[in-house]
């Protein structure tokens, strides 16, 4: 059987849904960079499935090395996670954010055209709906970005829009995450930011592990039921089946392009999240309440009917079950998954 290219397949998103791909018996290809991620990844998707992956350690920017991979390896179709994805980083250095996400896409496009491959998932992300007028967010509110990071993933979703509209052949389907968190239910993978997080959860779980001293909880007068954020936050195994359901509507559809929410349609804010946390680490988290993080908005959640009525998805595990699956990976791994292989 031809491969589903995976790129990206050792991040945190990209290997939980290469766990699944394999559970379905699909034979995967991952390329990837590592500059974000471990190739011992590969070693932990096989401690869950007993299957190895393929993989080919290769920056997508560069053009000849994406054209050999597609010329020595039969694909059948492309998941494609790869990409920079720090947003304060991508205001300090916009131009690595374009050259990074938009080049890449671009080897990508051009030699799926080249090598008669027509099925493309792309990892978009509700940043993408910019400051929603309301809540919870349907696939057709107005699109918009607030900084390059955004704004690549928004350029992305047009040029798969343009070339949507000019071949007819092609199919695309485009995810837009919400908050993706949790970890596999095996312990042996889960989010493994290097350095300090940037992002919620990975930060309270290292306050929680006592690796950090106390959260800082980014405002406490937002429009919401407590004054911090809310945000919608989905089980990183959920969003992970959502590619595969995804892969089969590709199979099925004479649509060019789709675009779902992968949400779960309920908003919890910081607090919440923090006392989740506590309740599934089973100690008390500190925390202290500072300024707003630039850019941040009062609410942002899906409206997830879309995905359930045409791709037959919906999220199943509860925020509870995220925390308690974070909480068993940090337990397991607390200093994140090593890079020696022969641990
Ligand atoms: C962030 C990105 C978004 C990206 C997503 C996934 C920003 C502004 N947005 O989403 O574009 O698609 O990650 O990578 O970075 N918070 C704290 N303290 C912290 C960290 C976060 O209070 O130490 C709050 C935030 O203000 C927010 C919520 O927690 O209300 C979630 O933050 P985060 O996990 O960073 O995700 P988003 O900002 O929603």
């Amino acid at each position: 059987m031809a491969y589903v290219l995976v790129t990206g397949g050792t991040g945190f998103i990209g290997s939980h849904t290469v766990v699944e791909l394999i559970k379905a018996g699909r034979d995967v290809l991952i390329v990837d960079s590592l500059i974000n991620s471990k190739k011992t990844v590969l070693d932990q998707i096989k401690k869950i499935t007993g299957v190895k992956p393929k993989f080919i350690k290769a920056d997508l920017v560069d053009e000849n090395a994406v054209t050999r991979i597609f010329t020595d390896n039969e694909i059948d179709s492309v998941i494609h996670f790869a990409g920079l994805k720090a947003v304060g980083e991508s205001v300090k250095i916009p131009l690595m954010y374009y050259q990074n996400n938009l080049i890449s896409t671009l080897n990508i496009l051009n030699n799926m055209l080249a090598h008669g491959v027509d099925k493309l998932v792309f990892s978009s992300s509700a940043t993408v709906y910019g400051d929603p007028a309301s809540v919870p967010i349907r696939e057709d509110f107005p699109l918009s970005a607030t900084n390059p990071y955004g704004r690549t993933k928004l350029m992305i979703e047009q040029i798969l829009s343009d070339m949507a509209k000019a071949i007819p052949h092609v199919r695309f389907s485009v995810l837009r995450y919400f908050n993706p968190i949790g970890a596999h239910e095996s312990g042996h993978l889960g989010e493994d930011p290097r350095g300090i997080p940037n992002n919620l959860v990975p930060y309270v779980a290292r306050v929680a592990a006592g690796i950090l001293p106390q959260v800082n909880v980014f405002g406490n007068d937002y429009k919401t039921h407590d004054g911090t954020g809310v945000r919608d936050y989905i089980h990183v195994v959920d969003l992970a089946r959502a590619h595969l359901a995804a892969l089969k509507r590709l199979d099925e559809t004479n649509e060019t392009i789709e675009r779902f929410n992968i949400g779960t349609g309920k908003g919890y804010s910081v607090l919440d999240v923090i006392h989740a946390y506590e309740k599934a680490a089973g100690v008390k988290i500190p925390y202290v309440i500072t300024e707003r993080r630039s850019g941040d908005i009062d609410a942002c959640y899906a409206d997830p009917t879309k995905a359930k009525e045409i791709l037959h998805w919906e999220a199943e595990y509860d925020l509870d079950r995220m925390c308690r699956d974070s909480v068993r990976f940090l337990e397991m791994y607390p200093e994140g998954i090593p890079e020696d292989a022969s641990f």
